[in-house]
């Protein structure tokens, strides 16, 4: 299976206590995302969401980079008169940076450790929350280099970034560093890179704490909830949030009222309830 790989494997996965850590790994290219990459991300994602070992995912790189966005060479440039084999490719990649992630049965956290170009942006606006070193640097690098900001990298951004920012690095390619990134919107927060993934491993443990099924249904819901007119929403937000109650084995709900209302154990503003 995907998940079973090696060190040559272009994905490695390893497990820890509840956290998939999913590593692109070519560092040798600046985990730039190949054929390779692609095929088995898709492979990757789908039986992790199957595995009780995958509580919550983290997306990262090998050595020096999250990733160096698009291969040039492989992905571009070696499908360029292969219109077949280029739909395909760019079919699976889109399945796994945004089809598979943005709506996945996981939280799911990027952890950017490093460079973070052009194609890798899809992946990490994708991902529900995204941890970054201070030191790594992104950059919207399509325009050096000749191309625009596709795959769907554009409508990604325009997601997050607020629109000045967003033209801003879409228009120069300048380079920017994980604070920078914090303070746009693109991550949650930037911290010293020694410190990256101990702040990683603790924000999974939050989540870890919470109702499966609940988390599930409330990141879902809240990305759906954003394209929707006020009056849609309201009326597909009753629906999951009945849906979610019933679908859930630990009857959350009911033992969080009881917890907070008769026994006092609790209270829901200042945590999470005893599962
Ligand atoms: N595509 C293909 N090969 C790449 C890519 C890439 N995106 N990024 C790095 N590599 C390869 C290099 O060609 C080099 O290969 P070689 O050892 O066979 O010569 C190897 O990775 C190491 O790269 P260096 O440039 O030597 O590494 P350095 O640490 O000096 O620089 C940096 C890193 C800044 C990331 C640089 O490699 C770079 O600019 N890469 C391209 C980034 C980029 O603009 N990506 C495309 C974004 S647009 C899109 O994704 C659609």
């Amino acid at each position: 299976t995907a998940v079973q790989s090696n060190d040559q494997s272009p994905v490695l996965v390893d497990f820890e206590d509840g956290i998939a850590w999913v590593t692109l790994n070519r560092p040798t290219k600046r985990n730039a995302i190949n054929p390779g990459i692609v095929y088995n991300m898709v492979r990757v994602l789908e039986e992790l969401e199957a595995d009780d070992r995958c509580k919550v995912l983290v997306l990262t790189g090998a050595g020096d980079a999250f990733s160096a966005g698009m291969d040039l060479r492989e992905y571009f440039r070696g499908t360029d008169n292969n219109p077949k084999e280029r739909i395909k490719l760019y079919r699976a990649n889109a399945q796994w940076q945004w089809r598979q992630l943005r709506f996945y049965a996981k939280p799911t956290i990027a952890m950017v450790n490093g460079w973070c170009f052009g194609g890798a942006f899809t992946p990490l606006v994708s991902c529900d929350l995204a941890i970054a070193a201070e030191e790594a640097q992104f950059g919207l690098s399509e325009i050096n280099w000749g191309i625009i900001p596709a795959g769907v990298v554009s409508r990604a951004v325009a997601s997050l970034v607020r629109e000045r920012e967003a033209m801003y690095y879409v228009m120069t390619g300048e380079t920017f560093d994980g604070r920078r990134a914090a303070d746009i919107g693109l991550v949650n927060e930037a911290v010293p890179r020694e410190r990256l993934r101990e702040r990683t491993r603790q924000l999974a443990k939050v989540l870890m704490e919470k109702n499966p099924t609940v988390l599930r249904t409330a990141k879902i819901a809240h990305r759906m909830a954003a394209e929707m007119s006020w009056e849609q929403a309201t009326d597909y937000l009753m629906a999951k949030v009945d849906q979610s109650t019933f679908h859930d084995p630990e009857r959350g709900r009911d033992n969080a009222m009881k917890q907070f209302l008769d026994e006092k154990s609790f209270k829901p503003g200042l945590g999470a309830y005893q599962r």
